[in-house]
């Protein structure tokens, strides 16, 4: 195939991803230099506006809450896995951020006297696990589309250039330092190179390697395997959540929302089967514990009608409250089931939604070229392509949005404080050539495999080996599975040869990303020998902290994965039994 027209830019800053961790990144490095914002898909389709049900802060705007109550509840969720001087900066700025949102605009839910408005969600507590307490700041169940719609105007005002519908394909990375990156333009087929001082990763999760999941077709871990191939460690892979509650046979996010309004799981017998596995929680302990149980009810046949689901009860909660705080999940279950929430009971199955693992950084979100100490200078990376690590082994439910925009905002201001000092990095002599060999070697073959066929496999695999529960055995049989669609998709052929919006190309490299961090996934999975957070071994079904309280790294060396660790910081909550 002729090369294709390259395109070349200059920026001080450039961000990869438009969704919340990425535009907040753009906000504040706009403030001080000339940024721009590289994204696959229109600002505002990014997955961030699919988060639903809210974003935590200890606002105590309707009972007693505090800072210290939400760090210790990140700290418990994560099962003690997290890094906890991150989780303190986490809590502690969550509330001011979260009133900047206002600022900003966003059209939260109000209580009567028109404070922001909270509610119940898994995981959060007051005075240190004693009761569920009302901590998530929401706007209905729209929260994340709230965030998206809100930064995305403010970064309009603030003149942020937008590069829409651009896929990642390279980072350039010269002596040790990121000196921009390589991205394919979709609507024209062209590689456009970007020359930047720095470069942050905001491209969210890859729950596309499961079968079942929350996530949007685009979550492919773009940032996360570009980095990875330039040899960058990914840290705690072995970490990925199932949401509880997605649609039935779909996917489809059903908000802890409404279990925060008062829903409950049912199982097939109609009991609230959640007394059992956490007595003072109940149906808002935290995602893990409930994933786990829901597939022990199924396993000891009190699924509904002997089906892979239970049922997920909102009737109670009456028309007003599911209407006027749940109307899009009402409205999804109305048109993908054809079931109404108002009167009958919403099949629900545990869904793939979060990848608790990712880019290794510091707390000002430079990524960690070593995975311990040494900032990659120039890169950065913030939200769920990073690992900060704030989530450790289990996120809780809207710590999500605190991440993005927290760290998106500590990341941006750290970058436009450095570029100051920063000379221009030298750029390779021909930076387009990996770009240009990777689409090369996909479109040039008459004939081959199919991206569609090996993604349906990948994803078939990773649903029976490496998810909720996992055997040795199974992840054994899941990396021999793995390692031969990795040769087979060797020899992928893209038929198609439009250079304009080509999603058959677009397709395949997508599925090479997923490949690669489905390969570290199941790497880190078998080596660790304990049950911790979202990673559940039936084989070692015992939290073991003498030996597994520390952090994986896994890295790419001539075509294996090799894994190295590093400890957990421990400042204020030393790890102990979790029960709910
Ligand atoms: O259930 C939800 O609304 C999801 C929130 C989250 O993942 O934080």
């Amino acid at each position: 195939m002729a090369p294709r027209t390259v395109v070349r830019h200059q920026f001080d800053a450039v961000i990869v991803g438009a969704g919340g961790a990425g535009l907040m990144a753009a906000l504040e490095a706009s403030k001080r230099c000339r940024v721009a914002v590289v994204s696959k898909l229109y600002p505002t389709r990014s997955h961030t506006g699919t988060a639903q049900g809210g974003i935590g802060a200890a606002l105590a705007n309707v009972e007693p809450d505090s800072w210290e109550w939400h760090m210790f509840d990140t700290v418990k969720g994560s099962d003690y896995l997290a890094d906890q001087d991150a989780v303190e900066a986490m809590c502690r700025e969550a509330v001011e951020v979260v009133y900047d949102l206002e600022h900003m605009g966003l059209p939260f839910n109000r209580t009567p006297e028109g404070k922001i408005d909270q509610r119940r969600f898994g995981g959060h507590t007051k005075e240190f696990g004693k009761a569920p307490v009302r901590r998530s700041c929401y706007a209905a169940d729209r929260t994340g589309h709230m965030i998206l719609q809100t930064l995305y105007q403010q970064c309009i005002k603030q003149q942020v250039t937008f590069f829409d519908e651009y896929h990642l394909l390279d980072l350039l990375i010269e002596h040790g330092r990121c000196a921009g990156l390589v991205a394919l333009c979709l609507a024209t087929g062209e590689l456009h190179v970007f020359h930047a001082k720095s470069v942050l990763l905001a491209t969210g999760g890859f729950g596309r390697m499961f079968k079942v999941t929350s996530n949007a077709y685009t979550l492919t871990g773009d940032g996360c395997a570009v980095a990875f191939r330039r040899g960058v460690p990914l840290q705690d892979m072995e970490f990925f959540q199932f949401h509880p509650t997605g649609i039935y046979g779909l996917g489809i996010l059903v908000t802890e929302g409404a279990r925060g309004e008062g829903g409950v799981l049912r199982n097939g017998r109609g009991e609230r089967f959640m007394e059992r596995y956490a007595p003072t929680l109940l149906d808002l302990a935290p995602r893990d514990m409930i994933s786990r149980a829901i597939y022990l009810e199924i396993r000891d046949g009190r699924g509904v009608d002997g089906k892979d689901y239970v049922h997920l009860d909102l009737r109670h909660l009456g028309r007003d409250v599911i209407e006027g705080k749940l109307p899009d999940i009402a409205d999804f279950v109305r048109t993908y089931l054809g079931v109404d929430p108002v009167k009958e009971l919403v099949p629900v199955q545990p869904t793939a939604h979060y990848a608790m693992g990712g880019l290794p950084t510091t707390l000002e979100a430079q990524v960690l070229a070593d995975g311990v100490s040494r900032p990659l200078i120039g890169l950065y990376a913030a939200g769920e392509c990073a690992c900060v690590s704030v989530h450790g082994a289990n996120r809780l439910g809207t710590n999500s949005l605190v991440d993005i925009v927290v760290f998106g905002r500590r990341g941006g201001r750290h970058m436009a404080n450095a570029l100051a000092s920063m000379d221009w990095p030298t750029m390779p002599a021909a930076p387009e050539a990996r770009a240009q060999d990777l689409i090369g070697r996909l479109t040039s073959p008459a004939s081959g495999e199919s991206a569609a066929q090996i993604r349906a496999e990948l994803q078939q695999i990773m649903m029976d080996h490496v998810s909720v529960f996992r055997v040795g055995d199974g992840l054994k049989e899941a990396l021999g599975g793995l390692s031969s669609l990795r040769s087979r998709y060797q020899h992928v052929a893209v038929r198609d040869r439009a250079l304009q919006f080509n999603v058959e190309l677009e397709e395949a490299l997508e599925l090479g990303y997923l490949l690669d961090l489905a390969w570290a996934t199941a790497v880190a999975a078998l080596a660790r020998t304990e049950s911790r957070g979202a990673h559940s071994r039936e084989d070692f079904p015992k939290r073991d902290d003498a030996n597994w309280l520390k952090h994986s790294l896994a890295s790419l060396h001539d075509d294996t994965v090799a894994l190295a660790y590093k400890p957990v910081r421990i400042t204020k909550f030393p790890p102990k039994e979790r029960t709910y």
